[in-house]
């Protein structure tokens, strides 16, 4: 565990923690606000993301970005990370090795950033943060409270590419999110 975001970030330098490293062009650390009140965690880099360095730049995530016009959040407002930071080859979902690798550069961005509430992207981050047993169907759109942090389950934005009918849900849950920092924040 690294105290310091420079420490955390200088440790991922080079890693070669498991196999995606021998395919990545790029480490997708993470961005945003590193004092957010809301975390977004996805899957993991795709194409444009291994290219670029960012999460979430590529059609997944300029959908993204249109959902948070729609509810009012602001990109740099809130931190984004995925489970793993290396692109999996072919976009195929990251292997349980993998994601054990990576978790605790994830575990230690959640600790520096200290969210309210972290919004958890589709199926892979569901099962990786909060357990195999959960399925993103049956709980996305609801509240899990765990230590002390507030997750909220949603579709990952590509669903909402291959499938119209997500993306009212997507915004929703959405709102639910805004709804509770502004029930928060108020005195
Ligand atoms: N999909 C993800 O899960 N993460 C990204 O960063 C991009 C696409």
């Amino acid at each position: 565990m690294y105290e310091t975001w420079e420490e955390l970030e200088k440790s991922i330098n080079n890693c070669q923690k498991c196999k995606l490293c021998k395919t990545r062009q790029n480490i997708v650390f993470g961005t945003g606000n590193k004092n957010a009140d809301i975390m977004f965690i996805g899957e993991g880099p795709g194409a444009d993301e291994d290219r670029l360095g960012e999460p979430f730049v590529g059609r997944a995530g300029k959908l993204m970005d249109l959902a948070f016009e729609i509810v009012e959040i602001k990109r740099e407002d809130v931190y984004i990370a995925n489970i793993v930071k290396c692109r999996p080859p072919q976009n195929r979902n990251p292997e349980d090795d993998e994601a054990k690798a990576c978790m605790d550069y994830l575990r230690n961005q959640v600790i520096l950033v200290k969210p309210k509430i972290i919004v958890l992207l589709g199926s892979v981050a569901l099962k990786n943060i909060l357990g195999k047993e959960y399925g993103i169907t049956q709980a996305r759109g609801k509240w899990i409270e765990k230590k002390g942090i507030m997750y909220m389950p949603t579709w990952h934005p590509a669903a909402l590419l291959r499938d119209e009918n997500k993306k009212a849900d997507f915004i929703n849950d959405l709102f639910l999110v805004k709804e509770y920092i502004s029930s928060k924040s108020e005195f």
